[in-house]
């Protein structure tokens, strides 16, 4: 049902191929009739499926390829100018798989949010199914949280969680965090746009109404 008494609040989603969770987005933003709309999905590779799927819903979407330019400088500065004929509310990252500069982190501050594949702060950067395995740990997941100029160390928002079995493997922990990931990262984003978040001083996170903000995926939790 949607909520007429708040404002409408502009995204734009990034990507880099697949884009499942920009589709998890952009159907929950439809179905639950969020204070929002998709006015773009842009992605750093041209040829990513997802950009398909966006067309097909209607949704203006763009590929920018960033081996068309010289250097990371270049190609935030292309993408920025591209966000920003949306004039977006807030810049949501959906599996983008670029390290963004420092200069378009700055330009986006607060405004800016990512889903990262593992329970943040362990695990930043690639592979962080193999670095779960590697280690051992027993709980695995995904963290939806601000993007701030360190790599995937940000206020954190939401986190999505699933037990890790003994006979797992990169893949399959890979299924069944995308899978918590379409849970989390549509919750997430609909407090943000309800203007439900808020960053506080010391950078930690709020939402109000209190929400659990921890989501689990029941048919994987021993003993569930
Ligand atoms: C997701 O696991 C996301 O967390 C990671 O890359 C994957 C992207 O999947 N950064 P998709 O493109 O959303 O399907």
């Amino acid at each position: 049902m949607s909520d007429t008494s708040l404002p409408q609040r502009r995204l734009v989603i990034l990507i880099s191929g697949r884009g499942s969770n920009m589709q998890a987005l952009v159907q929950a933003c439809r179905a639950q009739g969020w204070p929002a709309q998709v006015e773009a999905v842009i992605s750093s590779r041209p040829e990513a499926a997802g950009l398909d799927w966006a067309r097909g819903q209607g949704i203006a979407a763009h590929g920018l390829n960033f081996k068309d330019y010289p250097n990371r400088d270049a190609f935030d500065s292309a993408l920025a100018e591209q966000i920003d004929r949306y004039a977006p509310d807030f810049v949501i990252l959906a599996g983008f798989m670029r390290v963004l500069t420092p200069a378009f982190v700055a330009r986006y501050s607060g405004r800016l949010i990512n889903i990262h594949p593992s329970l943040l702060p362990a695990f930043p950067g690639l592979h962080t199914h193999a670095q779960a395995l590697a280690t051992g740990v027993r709980a695995h997941g995904c963290t939806v949280h601000f993007v701030t100029p360190v790599l995937d160390h940000g206020p954190i928002i939401a986190q999505g969680c699933i037990s890790v079995e003994s006979d797992d493997t990169p893949e399959t922990l890979a299924e069944r965090v995308l899978e918590v990931e379409h849970v989390v990262f549509p919750e997430a984003v609909k407090w943000l746009v309800q203007g439900r978040v808020r960053l506080e001083s010391d950078l930690r996170v709020s939402v109000q109404g209190s929400p659990a903000r921890l989501f689990f995926l029941n048919s994987h939790v021993q003993g569930a």
